[in-house]
Order: C-alpha cells, then structure tokens, then sequence
C-alpha cells in the first residue's frame, strides 16, 4: 500500500545550491506567473497593506487577552503572543542550536537524510510526484509527541547542546499550546479541557517539529520558500526568525507579510480546529516568501490530536441553523486522503488549501477504507491491507 519508501530523484538540498553561488535559480524551482510572490494581491510586503499585521495579544492581559484571541482566530485564523510564559532565551538557544545545525557541512546533515515514509529528519522536499516544482527551502522534522514516537537518536547529536535544548524547548511550547487550546475552548462556549481531551488528553496529543531553513535566493520573484498551504493538524506554534520576516498570511485576495513583534511566538488554527469548531474558527492558507540576501531559519511546532481520534465538530456548536460541515475523520484519515503518503503536517502541502473543504465527498471514500481495514481508524492499519 505504502508505495512511496524513496525519493522520485535526487534530492536537491536548496541551502548547497544556494551556496553555490548561482545567480539564476534552476527552472525547478521557478513558479508558475500566477504563483509567484510579485503578482498584484501580494502587496502585503510594504504595499498598500505595509501597516497591517496580524492581532498581538499579551496573554497577560487578563480576560481582554481571551476575548481578542477569539477575535483572531475567527477573523484571522493567525495571532502572535507575547507574555506567553516561555523564556525568551530559551527562544534564542532554540534559534541558535538550529542555526549551528545548518551551518555544519553537508556531510554531517546528510546523516539524518529522510524519506517520505516517515519524514523524519534532513529534508529538502514535500510529496513524491516526479517532476514537481520544488519550494526553495530544506527542513528538518522530528516527533516530540507521544512519547511512543518520540526518539532522540534520531534528532541531531551537534551541535552537542541541540537535544537538550530542544527537549526543554519542546516541553515549554507544549505546555503553551495547552494554555491557549483552554482559552480557545472557552472561547468557543465549551467546557475548558473540551479541546485538551479532544486531542486525546496530555499523554496521547502529538506534537512535532518542523524545523525550516530558507537560503537568501538570487531571483526571489521567482519562487516561494513555501507554496501556499493549509496547517492539517490541530495548531501551530510558530518561532520565527528574529532578523528576517517571510510569513504571509492570505487576507481575502492579498497576501499579508507578518512582522514579527520581539519575543512573540505566531500561532495560527490547523485543520482539525477548524472541523473541531465547526468552522467558527479558521485554518487560513498561509505561504514563505524569500529574499535576495538573507537565511531565514523559522521553527514550525504542531501541536496535534492523537492520530486516530475521530474528530468531527461539537456538539454543542452544531444546530439546525449551523449544520455540522464536516464528516467525522481521524487526523490519520484525513491525511491520508489528502496526500498521496503519509507525511506528518504535509499533506495539505501536496494537494492545496481546498482539500478540506471537499472532505464531505470523501465519506465514501472513508467508509472503502475503513471496511478493508475491518473498522480499524489508524492510518498505520492501511500499510499492511493489500
Ligand atoms: C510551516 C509554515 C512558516 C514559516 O512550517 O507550516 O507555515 O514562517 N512555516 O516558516
Ligand atoms: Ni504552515
């Protein structure tokens, strides 16, 4: 069932490429016109939307904190956090023992090399079709959660301070994305662990990190460091780079370049909040833009439901009026639906925004698969049925 053990090709690691010195970008990379960033409704990068960003909330602000999360996460599915309680030089440590990692020679990184079974490790691309425009960055992903697909050996060993920094980094923006998974609860009318259980309770929620590094690139008109996309999986705690803004947010037709506010993390509603809340509030597209001459590293923390939980909106948020607009589907499921393997938080990469949307047409398709898998809702179950 599982097809895709290897590559299609070689991969190319856009950070040597770009180190290369070249001053045109191979044609795999180059988008199509309608794609590229420079096209008119991308203007949020000091056009006409220069002072707009994305709602700042201090979390420490009391009750106003929690009654302008609700606003961001219905109107703009996007917000960034200040007085979120992780220290800011963890935040730097965590930026920097990446930065290091990237710096080592090629050599060293191509140790972790990944394959799209699982995605973990040194990664250049997303999805296996042969022949696909690539984006113009490479990444590095790892689980932190369940502690069943947690391994450390798989995650860099230099530079020598990486795992533990990272493992403290990773317990503290959990412990962040339990906080806001309770005001969003809140939020929505429902009882303050409603989400936390949902996701299957601290034990069982899954959690992993996408580490992206984005080279400065000779004709950044030309590409994206990320092509559009929609986050699959519950929310995401965004670090970005503290020097280099890149992160655009879709706002109707235009694209809005977020400006990062110091030691903010971003945080943005995935795919599964979205079914979960019956679309009060909302998975936005999002995409990378990159520039002439600077690196961007950005550390892409999702925070998940376990993987073979249905999810389906609340009750209490469906009724006559608002009818529930989903089919209830495990995280698992609607990943495997969407992409054509199994890729952790990637699927929506391969296959586009409006997949989830259409995921109501695929109840037929679900009902197939859960009939040849004798009812089992774990994605891991298809790999061995014929
Ligand atoms: C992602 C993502 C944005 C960024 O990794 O899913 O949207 O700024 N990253 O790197
Ligand atoms: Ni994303």
């Amino acid at each position: 069932m599982m097809e895709c053990q290897s590559w299609p090709e070689p991969v190319i690691r856009v950070q040597a490429l770009a180190e290369s010195g070249l001053t045109r970008i191979p044609d795999r990379f180059i988008k199509p016109e309608s794609h590229r960033p420079t096209t008119r409704g991308s203007v949020g990068g000091g056009g006409i939307n220069g002072d707009i960003n994305i709602p700042v909330i201090d979390l420490g602000a009391g009750s106003g904190a929690v009654e302008r999360v609700a606003e961001a996460c219905r109107e703009w599915g996007f917000f960034q956090v200040v007085n979120h309680g992780v220290r800011p030089e963890l935040m730097r440590k965590a930026r920097e023992v990446w930065r290091e990692f990237f710096e080592q020679p090629l050599g060293v990184k191509e140790e972790y090399a990944n394959s799209p079974t699982t995605y973990e490790g040194y990664g250049s691309r997303l999805g296996v079709k042969k022949g696909a425009i690539l984006d113009w960055s490479d990444y590095f992903f790892l689980h932190y959660k369940p502690s069943c697909l947690k391994d450390t050996s798989k995650w860099p060993s230099l530079p020598s301070s990486l795992r533990e920094v990272i493992d403290e980094y990773g317990a503290e923006v959990v412990k962040l994305g339990g906080r806001v998974l309770k005001i969003m609860s809140r939020n929505l009318g429902l009882e303050d662990e409603f989400l936390l259980k949902a996701f299957g309770g601290e034990e069982e929620l899954g959690a992993c990190l996408r580490v992206n590094f984005y080279p400065s690139c000779p004709q950044p008109d030309l590409t994206l460091g990320l092509s559009p996309h929609s986050d699959p999986g519950g929310m995401t705690i965004l670090l970005p780079d503290d020097h280099v803004s890149g992160l655009q947010v879709r706002r109707g037709n235009d694209w809005i370049t977020v400006k990062p506010a110091s030691d903010a993390f971003i945080i943005n509603i995935g795919d599964q909040i979205q079914v979960l809340s019956n679309a009060i509030y909302k998975s936005i597209e999002h995409r990378v833009i990159v520039n002439s001459n600077k690196d961007r590293v950005s550390l892409a923390f999702f925070y998940n439901p376990r993987s073979d939980l249905l999810i389906e909106p609340a009750k209490e948020l469906v009724s006559e009026e608002r009818p529930s607009l989903y089919t209830p589907m495990t995280f698992d499921e609607l990943r495997y639906i969407m992409g054509d393997v199994v890729a952790p938080n990637q699927c929506s990469f391969v296959h586009g925004r409006q997949s989830l949307d259409n995921v109501v047409i695929f109840q037929e398709v679900i009902n197939y698969m859960r009939r040849k898998v004798g009812g089992k809702r774990s994605i891991y179950a298809y790999e061995d049925s014929p």
